[in-house]
């Protein structure tokens, strides 16, 4: 058992490998898929502006806090808190994490599915020669139809397990490393067709020019919510990822790093999507289809876009693969350390999990669309509950465990490895983990849900 246990616990080989696997875990479908879909629900410039301070003032606090977390524990997310902080109820915050992965993972791997789906309809030009409308329509009959997009979301939980049962943490350093700057350069490409398309002014306008009168107390919650999706936190992938680093490290420049890397990826995918919005008059509230509506129809107005089209999902589809080993390492990690079951044995039972969790997600978008809970179909639940609820609070208490329990000068000992490299921004990160976030995910949160009326 010991020998499954220990090369897990082996790290990161190059500082560009802790980078490309943290960047690869935060840049997925969150930025790509779901960010312009929920600026498009919730009204566009007002709500990136909040979306870019929660990621400013509560997301890097919160990378910071759990890389800490991880790093010194070397540990998986619960055993992290259990080593820490032993005979206190803080590793309770892990169990929060591991319901979150299940729910992320469910719905993730559904959508993910639908990109394997688009990589084949763009190798068989299936677009080409279709108007918006019926590109739409193209999109929302597959969505509906039952056996198909169960068949993608199977073969992507299926790839997704086998990579992590593999623990080829080496192959997806390496392959992240070249794939994450290619989908950048394909998503600038698609950047600069989208913004001379006649008519993308605007959705220019949507995405600079700020309404507030438009956001609602929910979209303030969705701004936090996307921004601990966006970035991977609260879960405790960064509490995982953090106990695979070596003390060599620079912690505090890592999470600028990630932080910087996937909210530009976000800002260009809005950037390619909002203008062609507008210039093919699709509804920017449209929902989860959004970008599989949109970019279609750019594609068809570029030269090669039958190539580009096809690179555009495969990396879409690559993005949500790396995206989603780190969802499954964090169950894998925990359940295979702490009841001692092997690695792989583990891996195959926790996807299929999540995998059966992920069919009544994928169905609600066709034949269970009626079956709602809280008036939510079962893929918004899950979607909502894990985002807006289970992903804040576990943030929320890994920064005051950081903070309050572990204390300034455990922090920073470990956030500087011991002195090396001083964080510039520690005094600032202090104060933001003690004070600001906390209180801050609070009013939100409460706020959010209707709780409390500011
Ligand atoms: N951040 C990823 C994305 O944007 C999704 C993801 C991976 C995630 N690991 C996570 C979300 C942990 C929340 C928590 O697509």
């Amino acid at each position: 058992m010991e020998k499954q246990v220990l090369p897990r616990r082996e790290h990161f080989g190059s500082t560009l490998g802790i980078i490309a696997a943290a960047a690869g875990s935060a840049i997925g479908l969150g930025n790509i898929w779901r960010f312009p879909f929920i600026t498009g629900v919730n009204g566009g410039a007002a709500f990136i502006i909040v979306y870019l301070v929660c990621i400013a003032l509560i997301g890097l606090p919160v990378m910071l806090s759990e890389f800490i977390i991880g790093r010194s524990a070397q540990k998986n997310v619960i055993a992290s808190f259990k080593t820490l902080a032993p005979g206190t109820p803080w590793y309770l915050v892990g169990w929060i994490g591991m319901a979150s992965a299940f729910m992320i993972l469910a719905f993730y791997g559904v959508v993910a599915g639908w990109t394997l789906e688009y990589i084949l309809k763009a190798v068989a030009n299936g677009f080409a020669g279709k108007s918006p409308n019926e590109i739409g329509a193209l999109f929302g009959g597959f969505i509906s139809s039952p056996m198909r997009p169960l068949f993608w979301q199977f073969v992507f939980m299926f790839l997704t397990g086998w990579i992590v049962y593999a623990g080829v943490i080496k192959g997806i350093e390496r392959y992240s490393k070249i794939l994450m700057p290619l989908l950048l350069i394909l998503i600038i490409i698609l950047d600069i067709r989208a913004l001379t398309l006649p008519g993308a002014s605007g959705g220019i306008a949507f995405l600079f020019k700020p309404d507030f009168s438009k956001l609602t107390a929910l979209g303030f919650l969705s701004a936090l919510g996307h921004a601990f999706f966006s970035l991977s936190l609260g879960m405790g992938v960064m509490i995982t990822y953090g106990s695979y680093i070596n003390k060599t490290e620079n912690l505090g420049k890592t999470a600028l790093q990630v932080t910087i890397a996937d909210t530009a990826i976000a800002l260009m995918a809005g950037l390619a999507i909002f203008p062609a919005v507008f210039a093919f008059s699709i509804e920017p509230s449209a929902g989860p289809g959004l970008v599989f509506v949109t970019l279609p129809n750019v594609f068809l107005q570029m030269p090669g876009g039958y190539f580009f089209c096809i690179l555009f999902f495969v990396l879409l589809a690559i993005a949500a693969l790396t995206s989603a080993i780190s969802i499954l390492e964090v169950v894998v990690a925990y359940i295979s350390e702490n009841f001692n079951v092997a690695r792989h044995k583990a891996t195959i039972a926790i996807t299929i999990a999540i995998t059966l969790l992920g069919i009544p997600c994928s169905l609600s978008m066709g034949v269970m669309g009626n079956v709602k809970f809280f008036g939510k179909t079962f893929f918004d639940l899950l979607d909502f509950t894990s985002s807006n609820i289970l992903l804040i609070a576990g943030g929320f208490f890994m920064t005051l465990f950081v903070a309050w329990f572990l204390g300034h000068t455990r922090a920073q000992r470990e956030a500087s490895s011991d002195g090396q490299f001083p964080v510039t921004y520690f005094p600032w990160f202090m104060w933001a983990a003690k004070y600001l976030a906390p209180i801050a995910i609070f009013i939100v949160f409460l706020h959010g849900l209707g709780i409390i009326k500011v």
